[in-house]
């Protein structure tokens, strides 16, 4: 039996920050940002007390709710995440503490921007194995506490947040996780989308904080054009396999990191923007949060129906990419 989602929901921290604000911190402006990423405005969780695991447990306080499911009786919490509260314990240990999952084994996943991608991929395995009844799969990063606000070519696009789902077994046959393609290069990633400082390799010392080693380092150049291949490349490859012409979707669901890159996707699927998912203006690149706190925001406003086609596509640090077929129960 396939994999089906039977709940969804997303928390964004309170705390906005503009364009506007970034004026007058950086040298850039909104016109660019706006032209260049399609970003307004993102979320910034401004608690230095509360992280990735708090928005986590927002979200699967609400999932709980929504599925009318008691805490004990769910059996596995998958988060993916790049900024855990804590190199160890895991971020889903937290998670599974904050909302009293004592019945659940959970672990994170870290795919960078494809995490949630990963994490759905996998999680869908234990169901359709038959092993478990129930799994959570939350995306979340708090991309602010790894941005150095003085380096104008990463400030600017990366906001918090975090989205999730439940998964059980479909109903009927035919709906849930219907396909998943996922990709990994790591020859492409190391040098291009990377945080040097904090891991094995360069632990925090004084000299690694002086050199901003434990912030986001990107080339925007280099990952664009690998960003814009790889999901066009997927997307259409999940349309092949699954005999969907443009007409068959009724979402694309991207990775929101930029405007350009969700609508060079869309145009090579040749799907209009109408039945494109984005909300990158207002949040910004919650790395493993975008996907699904996209899901969340199309079933709060009644936009998923039973049978609608959604084709999910993401790219990431690793570099890692995928795309997953869904079929709404
Ligand atoms: O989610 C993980 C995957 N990440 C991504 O998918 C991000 C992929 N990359 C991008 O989205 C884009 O490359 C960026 C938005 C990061 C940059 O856009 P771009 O069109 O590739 O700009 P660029 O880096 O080629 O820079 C163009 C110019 C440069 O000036 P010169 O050399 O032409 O004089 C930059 O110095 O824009 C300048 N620039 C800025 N100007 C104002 C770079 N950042 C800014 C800024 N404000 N914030």
């Amino acid at each position: 039996m396939n994999a089906a989602i039977t709940a969804t929901a997303r928390y964004l921290p309170e705390g906005v920050l503009t364009n506007k604000d970034l004026e007058r911190m950086l040298d850039t402006n909104d016109e660019w940002i706006r032209t260049r990423t399609g970003i307004s405005e993102r979320r910034i969780l401004r608690d230095p007390a509360k992280a990735t695991a708090f928005m986590g447990g927002k979200v699967a306080k609400q999932l709980l709710e929504k599925r009318g499911l008691r805490a004990d009786e769910l059996e596995l919490i998958i988060v993916a995440t790049m900024t855990p509260d804590m190199l160890f314990p895991s971020t889903a240990c937290l998670v599974q503490d904050i909302i009293g999952a004592k019945n659940a084994w959970a672990f994170d996943i870290n795919a960078a921007c494809s995490g949630f991608m990963y994490a759905l991929n996998t999680a869908s395995k234990f169901i359709e194995a038959g092993t478990h009844k129930n799994v959570m799969v939350i995306g979340g990063d708090k991309m602010s506490s790894i941005i150095d606000y003085t380096d104008r070519s990463t400030a600017i696009l990366f906001g918090d947040g975090a989205g999730g789902v439940i998964l059980e077994a479909a109903g009927s046959e035919g709906y849930g996780v219907l396909d998943a393609r996922m990709y990994s290069d790591g020859t492409g990633g190391k040098d291009h989308l990377l945080m040097k400082g904090g891991g094995s390799l360069n632990p925090a010392t004084h000299e690694t904080v002086d050199q901003h080693l434990h912030y986001i380092h990107q080339d925007g150049r280099m990952v664009f054009k690998s960003a814009v291949t790889s999901m066009a490349d997927v997307a259409a490859e999940i349309m092949e396999r699954n005999n969907l012409t443009s007409d068959d979707i009724s979402w694309l669901v991207p990775h929101q990191a930029n405007q350009r890159i969700i609508s060079a996707t869309a145009e090579r699927m040749g799907i209009d923007d109408s039945k494109v998912i984005s909300n990158v203006a207002r949040y910004g690149n919650t790395t493993a949060g975008t996907i699904p706190i996209c899901l969340s925001e199309l079933d709060d406003r009644g936009d998923l129906m039973r049978g609608s086609n959604l084709v999910l596509v993401s790219f990431g640090a690793g570099y890692t990419w995928g795309g997953i077929y869904v079929k709404w129960q």
